[in-house]
């Protein structure tokens, strides 16, 4: 089987050591709960792990589901869960591309800048820098003129250190950007589009109905910036585009970060909505998958993670799939398991009742400890959470860990195969034995291997083997600054 995956990138737990022997036990509130249950026999658990159930025949249910969606938005706006978003993408990179170009990227947790030399088919990439700063909590709660004050100030900084010799700006032409906005926009052309919704945590207010770009042009204009954005991406096109440029074959680009998405290749004439003169040839499409809701395994931790965050009833099964969730979802399980078993001791640790206190990275680091003892779980745990957990605990805490990421691997895995096969249905080219590509990005992907394995296994159920060795999923990393700033030059106004 050709199904290409990337090499496990190992993560080093940075975590404290202790001794299990330790008398301290701080923090904890009193029982209020009746605790019946023993943590071995946990019947919280026990419910969970069958309602986190995905075998095959569901997961084929999710897939079409997924598929009915994509058909439903594409005839029509607001037809299925997913909006299937025209990019105005319909011409990927060639490789011939010259010049200097930027990218923008916003939208994780990360905000960055890069400036892109292209030298043509025979020079590619000949020079590249880039710059890339957290975005602080607050600037994502708070106003547009903020936030986009913040992009522009680092815009400005950036420029400003610019080695001459190295990039070079032909004469009379303005600095061009691609700009990577990573939330659901309802886009007009490929330099407009409104935000639809907010995701991942942010809610920025006093955008609504507005342009993003004339956005972020004020703030240029307000920190002295003369630059032009030729191309408004999501980074899911940007991980397309920036793959294509390398690799013919690449027809889908995923994001499995702290948000999910996927873009792919589609044929104009599959595409109701699409009121254009020529409807020949092919277009991108950004799915919003995220957005997808139906038929999902939603448990009561589930539906209470989703009530209690910035948008509630929205992007459900973003919530069960990316890495900005999966640690939350664990933790509410383990504190309702406290709460009616003995596990942890007898009474409730204090720190577990703090939202978004168990990161999804350190779910990768405990299911990543094969020690006999569990001995960084258990470091993992009284690091967080102050806890001092026995080894049945630790044991119980990993099969926790491993019900969500299973569940999230696979489902996202059938996400793929509804894209796979409706790619196939158009084209036949797996049936012709032509290799195709899924270009992947995004932490989540690739730091924990756990949850990349059953996103792999539900994509060969699904698929058989015989269409997925066809397949070929290629860790692309940080590759979608440079779509944006390829696509940039492809819709370059010079
Ligand atoms: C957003 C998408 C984005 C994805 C990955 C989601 O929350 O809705 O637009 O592509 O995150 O960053």
């Amino acid at each position: 089987m050709s199904l290409m995956f990337a090499s496990p990138v190992r993560i080093t737990p940075t975590v404290r050591s202790f001794t299990l022997t330790s008398s301290r036990r701080c923090n904890y509130t009193v029982m209020s709960a009746v605790r019946s249950d023993s943590a071995s026999t946990c019947s919280v658990f026990t419910k969970f792990q069958n309602d986190c159930e995905t075998p095959t025949p569901f997961l084929r249910n999710v897939a079409d589901a997924i598929s009915d969606d994509m058909r439903a938005g594409l005839a029509v706006e607001g037809g299925g869960d997913l909006p299937m978003i025209l990019t105005y993408v319909d011409a990927l990179p060639s490789g011939k591309e010259e010049g200097l170009f930027y990218a923008l990227d916003l939208g994780g947790t990360n905000f960055r800048v890069r400036s892109v030399q292209l030298g043509g088919k025979q020079e590619r990439v000949v020079a590249a820098e880039s710059e890339q700063l957290s975005i602080p909590k607050e600037l994502m709660i708070g106003t547009s003129e903020e936030l986009f004050g913040f992009i522009a100030s680092n815009l400005a900084n950036f420029v400003a250190k610019e080695k001459p010799g190295r990039f070079q700006l032909e004469t009379g032409k303005k600095r061009e950007i691609g700009f990577t906005f990573s939330f659901p926009v309802n886009q007009t052309s490929i330099v407009s589009g409104t935000v639809i919704k907010w995701t991942k945590g942010f809610k920025v207010s006093g955008m609504e109905g507005k342009n993003v770009v004339a956005c972020l042009n004020e703030a240029m204009e307000a920190h002295g910036l003369d630059m032009r954005v030729s191309a408004l991406v999501n980074d899911g096109v940007g991980t397309l585009a920036g793959a294509r440029y390398w690799d013919e074959d690449v027809m889908v680009g995923v994001i499995l970060g702290t948000g999910t998405n996927a873009c792919y290749v589609e044929q104009k004439q599959k595409i109701p909505k699409l009121h254009s003169k020529s409807s020949s040839g092919t277009t991108i499409i950004n799915t919003e998958w995220g957005g997808f809701s139906k038929i999902l395994p939603q448990t009561i931790f589930d539906q209470e993670l989703d009530e209690e965050s910035i948008n509630p009833g929205e992007h459900l099964y973003e919530k069960m799939i990316s890495g900005m969730y999966l640690g939350e979802v664990v933790r509410r399980v383990l504190l309702q398991m406290c709460k009616t078993t003995d596990l942890f001791g007898q009474s409730i640790p204090v720190k577990l009742s703090t939202p978004f206190a168990l990161r999804t990275e350190d779910l990768c680091k405990m299911q990543e400890d094969n020690t006999d003892d569990l001995l960084s779980v258990g470091t993992i745990l009284y690091n967080i959470f102050e806890v001092e957990a026995n080894l049945k605990e630790r044991k119980r805490v990993v099969e926790v860990c491993d019900t969500v990421v299973k569940r999230g691997g696979r489902l996202a895995g059938a996400g793929i195969v509804a894209i796979l096969e409706k790619i196939e249905r158009e084209t036949k080219r797996m049936a012709s034995g032509q290799r195709t590509v899924v270009a992947m990005d995004g932490a989540l992907y690739e730091k924990y291997p756990q949850y990349r394995r059953y996103m792999q296994d539900a994509l060969v159920e699904l698929l058989g083997h015989s269409l997925a060795s066809h397949v070929a999923i290629k860790h692309t990393k940080d590759v979608s600054g440079l779509g944006a700033a390829l696509l940039a030059a492809t819709n370059s106004i010079y």
